[in-house]
């Protein structure tokens, strides 16, 4: 016996046992050194005056008699002079002349648990800088493919401008005459007029797509100047709830209070937010809302974020989405062009765009552009594009 109550009181390891209410019965010396109590003042205490405040009322303390067989806790302690350290406990539960008692061991890890914290830190901070390293490898690869499908699509655009041109003169011209009183008396007269018509308006949408690929390859024509982008997006989120009032779509707009006046231009970014706004309102389909939310970012950029509860975008199409003529819309609806242009436009202005959806779960536009310093535009040629 005096063996085992040397072993007890002088292992280092913090050993007690306590009655099946939790008074201590017993501590060694190891129990004294981590709680900085002296082993008298711990022979009048209980387990839970070992630990903290808030810990004291843990369902385990007021069932120990029902502990059967060794259980494990963590627990926060409270040494003597007030400070706190993590504790490991594990009780296993014994009989000695009658009574039921619980033998406990401590061990003190707080040390192990800032590790753990901290290299959870780490893992989130790498987590991070990997996200953001593919989002902007993702965004280079994009921008390359885009600058070399613009320049292809552009020097198309410009060989079928001039002949689109000559058919729209010509077409007119056509109608011009139809209209003289002496063809008044032509047999189909009103048939003729009706395809000259159909004629001219798919010529003009044909101009509007070559004028937009021509964007696509060709330096923007910017006029850059202080843009008050709460006003711009209050602007176009007011358009575009006049445009829905029929359907049942809620466009709401979120803007930072402190939201700063970002140097830029103000019709392309229209434009742009246009777009994004086009899209969601058909990605909702008659109902649904739709968030513009605008803020500062951590890294001190602007960040207008749109977001709708639509059809979202499939996996497979993620990656093309930006790609010019890529469209999931039926023919006449969309030309797939209205992505790839606002990317370029971005990208001229300093800006950047990220994409984040689910199909059925609706879509995110996260754009960012330069906080109004001076020199973050792109050193584009400031010529007209058409
Ligand atoms: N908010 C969104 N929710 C779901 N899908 C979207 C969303 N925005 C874009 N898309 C998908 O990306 C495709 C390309 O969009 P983009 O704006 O480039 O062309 P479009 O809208 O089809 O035609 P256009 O803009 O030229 O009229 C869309 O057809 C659609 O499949
Ligand atoms: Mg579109």
């Amino acid at each position: 016996m005096f063996l085992f109550n040397t072993l007890f009181e002088n292992v280092p390891l913090p050993l007690l046992v306590t009655d099946e209410k939790g008074a201590i019965i017993f501590a060694n010396r190891g129990v004294s050194r981590v709680s900085g109590y002296t082993l008298e003042d711990l022979s009048s205490l209980a387990l839970s005056d070992l630990c903290a405040p808030y810990e004291r009322g843990r369902f385990l303390f007021a069932h120990l008699s029902q502990i059967k067989e060794t259980t494990e806790i963590d627990i926060d302690f409270q040494r003597k002079n007030g400070k706190f350290f993590m504790a490991h406990l594990s009780f296993s539960p014994f009989h000695y002349s009658g009574r039921s008692l619980l033998f406990l061991v401590l061990r003190d890890v707080t040390r192990r648990r800032v590790q753990e914290g901290k290299k959870r830190e780490d893992e989130e901070r790498y987590r991070k800088l990997l996200e953001e390293k593919n989002r902007l490898e993702e965004q280079l690869q994009r921008s390359r493919k885009l600058a070399a499908l613009g320049e292809l699509s552009a020097g198309v655009a410009h060989e079928i401008n001039n002949p689109l041109a000559v058919i729209t003169e010509e077409a007119g011209w056509l109608q011009d005459l139809l209209n003289r009183p002496e063809w008044k008396s032509l047999p189909a007269l009103a048939d003729f007029q009706d395809s000259l018509r159909e004629i001219l308006q798919q010529t003009k949408r044909c101009r509007e797509i070559t004028y937009n690929l021509l964007r696509l390859g060709r330096p923007l024509d910017m006029q850059v100047q202080e843009v008050n982008l709460r006003g711009l997006i209050e602007e176009v989120v007011e358009q575009k709830v006049r445009e829905t009032q029929e359907q049942s779509i809620k466009i709401q707009a979120e803007i930072d209070p402190n939201l700063p006046a970002i140097l830029s231009d103000a019709i392309l970014l229209r434009q742009v937010f246009l777009n994004f706004l086009n899209n969601a309102v058909d990605a909702l389909a008659e109902e649904g809302r739709i968030t513009v939310k605008a803020g500062l970012s951590p890294a001190g950029r602007v960040e207008v974020a749109i977001s709708d509860t639509g059809s979202g975008i499939a996996p497979e199409n993620l990656p093309r989405i930006f790609d010019p003529f890529f469209t999931t819309k039926s023919p006449g609806k969309g030309t797939g062009l209205g992505l790839s242009l606002s990317h370029t436009i971005l990208e001229r202005l300093g800006g950047s765009v990220s994409v984040r959806s689910r199909l059925g779960q609706g879509a995110t536009f996260t754009i960012q552009l330069p906080a109004g310093e001076k020199g973050a535009i792109a050193d584009a040629p400031q010529n007209s594009d058409c």
